[in-house]
């Protein structure tokens, strides 16, 4: 059975449609890829996933069972964690504390008894982040805090781990890491379900990459696929017709900022 199904789902904000009729998946063991241009609707699709967007139509399975109704703490304990795209770390907290209180609300829920502090440690060492465990949150640099955000995740033990540009604010070294990790969490057992921008860590990790145009589903498929797909080329560099010999397509790779040419799709109400 499949960990996660988002089936036919659409979100529609008054004549915008932001998600439109997405259809995709998440397995165990597997780093899963959520790609597209600015607007596409992939931060729309996390919040419709963990519960902090109603949407107008369709549904989502967590281990065969629909989710689609049930408030954001209850997904939370049934598996379910994300980091943010805007962080949201508590930034007065240290950015130890900050992973001892998600340790610990999730420990009082599943009636763990040990202490947290070898966890915590444990985390902020797993993820890279032990030299600012003392520093408030809001102090540390911007790919710390992605990285805090991933270890206060971890901290609630999720099989399914939503990560929302994970890796900007990582230089390159600290991203070859982050894509160790993240095929090490897979390994576990858990589901990865990644929306990245970097082009070369996508393409690196992901077993399977879902493409987002317009709110809708344009490419699955392995990054091979992905890479050599005219639609994706076109959704991405913004070309009418990559029919066309004169039009020299350049192939997806590095740290693409994708052209913000796919605000949603504006329908008559
Ligand atoms: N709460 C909201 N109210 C109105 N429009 C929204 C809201 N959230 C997102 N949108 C719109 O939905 C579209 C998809 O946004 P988003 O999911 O953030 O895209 P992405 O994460 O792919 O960049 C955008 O056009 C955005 O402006
Ligand atoms: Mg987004």
């Amino acid at each position: 059975m499949t960990l996660l199904e988002v089936d036919r789902v659409v979100v529609r904000f008054g004549g915008v449609v932001a998600v439109n009729e997405a259809t995709f998946e998440a397995d165990r063991g597997q780093v899963t890829g959520l790609i597209g241009p600015n607007g596409a609707g992939k931060t729309t699709c996390f919040n419709v996933i963990s519960g902090l967007q109603k949407p107008t139509k369709g549904k989502v399975r967590f281990k065969g069972r629909s989710i689609t109704s049930l408030p954001v703490h209850r997904r939370a304990r049934r598996g379910i964690g994300r980091t943010f795209q805007r962080l949201e770390a508590f930034g007065s907290l240290t950015v130890r504390d900050n992973v001892r209180v998600a340790h610990d609300i999730h420990a009082g829920l599943t009636g763990l008894v040990r202490p947290s502090s070898a966890d915590v440690e444990a985390l902020l060492d797993r993820v890279g982040i032990w030299d600012y465990a003392t520093e408030r949150a809001d102090s540390i640099p911007t790919g710390a805090a992605r990285l805090l955000e991933l270890a206060r995740c971890l901290a609630c033990d999720p099989e399914l781990l939503l990560l929302d540009e994970p890796s900007s604010g990582l230089d390159e070294s600290e991203s070859d890491a982050f894509g160790a990790l993240l095929r090490e969490l897979a390994d576990e057992g858990r589901a990865i379900l990644m929306v990245e921008h970097d082009m070369d860590l996508v393409m690196s990790v992901c077993d399977e990459i879902h493409v987002l145009d317009f709110g809708a589903v344009i490419a699955t498929g392995s990054p091979a696929q992905i890479r050599a797909d005219d639609g994706v080329q076109r959704a991405y560099l913004g070309y009418s017709d990559v029919d066309d010999p004169t039009t020299e397509i350049a192939p997806i790779t590095g740290a693409l900022t994708a052209p913000s040419t796919a605000a949603a799709t504006e329908v008559q109400a």
